[in-house]
């Protein structure tokens, strides 16, 4: 432990990551819904990259390619469930060049190799133990310094922090150094505005986790890396690059997603006091309500593929090497499979799956430790926080963001 370095930050420490991630989010635009059901109506693809209907800059990694937009549930299913025509080498360009040989940029065989092995340490019985070794004492930590209080803001004191905050004692990181962690993860994510600022921090959190898995398999300990170097599929282990890819992957892919998954949940029963009621007195409710804030407002709004040869979609006639873009949030709302898609409805009856966490090979691998996550975190605010509302004195929450969705702030008063 004491042999490893201490990671180091960008060589201008003032660089702000969380902007330029920010600015390619599309924070400013609140209603995608209403838009996105309209191009829906006029056509289930449209030849165009999916964050320029909204009239953002697109993606400079994948600039010269051919955009196809697709909306609904049967075209994102039929996209992720043909991997041969849809394949994820589009991560390798948009991705790759901050997370590295990661699984999201793989495709068969090599990706049914490795992302076996990496399930095995994912799997539900194995992350169920998590809940009282990782995710709880965070959970409780956090909300101590506003238990008392009787008002808090629940995104900025609490939810964009614990995911986090559990990923980073999952990993062992050590905690004065978060903020720069948390800065390179960050930077790792936006390539597609910044390729420069993504290879450096690429090369600064791969030194970091590089020294971090040696000493590791060196003293295998009770964390989730010593647990990523141990273990085997039919005598199989994880290269050591591919195992440093899917860590640098991790502080993102676990706690963007997590952290905005239970912000929106929140806003859903927050605004719904009776449904928020119910699910008070009767917490058998809860799994129905993390399901239903996922499909309501997903985090992931959309995913990307690239077309190993010239296929059709929707009537559409598509180019081999075009980018796909699935917008995984108007399947979870198609009204071919959900009544009153737009309602947030914690009782509505069980239908089809939701899109939030994609479909098919690549379907995401953490969903079990979300869920465990959202079930912990949003038991202790029911127990803790007596009469939980909305501040009437404060402006209401926002669900915003055209590829990623979540408020920037949750006022919420208790007794
Ligand atoms: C609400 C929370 C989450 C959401 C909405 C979410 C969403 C997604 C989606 C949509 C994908 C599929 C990407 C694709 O098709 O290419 C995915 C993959 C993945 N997710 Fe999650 N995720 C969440 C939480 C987590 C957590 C907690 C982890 C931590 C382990 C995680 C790790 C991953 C990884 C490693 C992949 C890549 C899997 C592969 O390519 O085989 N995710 N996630």
């Amino acid at each position: 432990m004491s042999t490893l370095p201490r990671i180091q930050d960008f060589d201008d420490p003032s660089y702000n990551p969380f902007e330029a991630f920010d600015g390619a989010q599309g924070l400013d635009i609140a209603d995608v819904y209403g838009p996105i059901s309209q191009w829906q109506r006029q056509a289930l693809v449209h030849p165009i990259e999916y964050k320029c209907l909204f009239g953002l800059p697109p993606d400079v990694t994948t600039a010269d390619m051919r955009h196809f937009t697709v909306f609904g549930y049967d075209l994102a299913q039929y996209v992720y469930s043909h991997p041969e025509i849809f394949s994820n080498k589009i991560f390798e360009r948009m991705l790759g060049p901050g997370f590295g040989r990661t699984v999201t940029t793989m495709d068969a065989p090599e990706h049914t190799q490795f992302r076996r092995i990496f399930q095995r340490a994912f799997m539900p019985g194995v992350v169920a133990q998590w809940g009282d070794s990782f995710v709880q004492p965070v959970v409780d930590d956090l909300m101590k310094p506003f238990v008392d209080k009787g008002k808090a803001d629940l995104v900025v004191d609490f939810t964009s922090l614990f995911p986090f905050h559990i990923i980073y004692r999952q990993l062992g990181l050590p905690s004065d150094d978060i903020r720069v962690f948390h800065k390179l993860a960050v930077a790792l994510t936006v390539a597609g505005v910044d390729v420069a600022r993504a290879m450096e921090a690429s090369a600064k959190l791969g030194a970091y986790y590089e020294a971090l898995t040696e000493a590791r398999y060196a003293q295998p300990g009770g964390d989730l890396v010593s647990a990523l170097t141990q273990v085997e599929v039919d005598g199989e282990r994880l290269p050591k690059d591919v195992l440093i890819s899917f860590m640098r992957q991790l502080i993102n892919a676990a706690g963007d997603t997590t952290y905005r998954g239970t912000s929106n949940l929140l806003v859903g029963l927050l605004t719904h006091p009776d449904q928020l009621d119910a699910l008070r007195r009767d917490r058998s409710l809860l799994p129905a309500a993390i399901e239903e804030g996922l499909r309501w407002e997903g985090p992931v709004m959309i995913g990307f593929r690239t077309t190993t040869r010239d296929t059709e979609l929707g009537g559409m006639a598509i180019p081999k090497g075009a980018a796909i873009h699935v917008v995984n949030g108007s399947a979870s709302r198609d009204s071919s499979r959900y009544e009153d898609p737009e309602k947030f409805d914690i009782f509505r009856k069980p239908g089809a799956r939701h899109m939030t966490f994609a479909y098919g090979a690549h379907v995401c691998i953490g969903q079990h430790l979300a869920r465990l996550e959202m079930t912990r975190a949003l038991n202790a605010l029911l127990d803790s926080l007596p009469n939980l509302r909305l501040d009437p004195g404060m402006p209401p929450p926002q669900i915003r963001g055209c590829n990623m969705r979540h408020p920037q702030h949750l006022h919420v008063r208790f007794d």
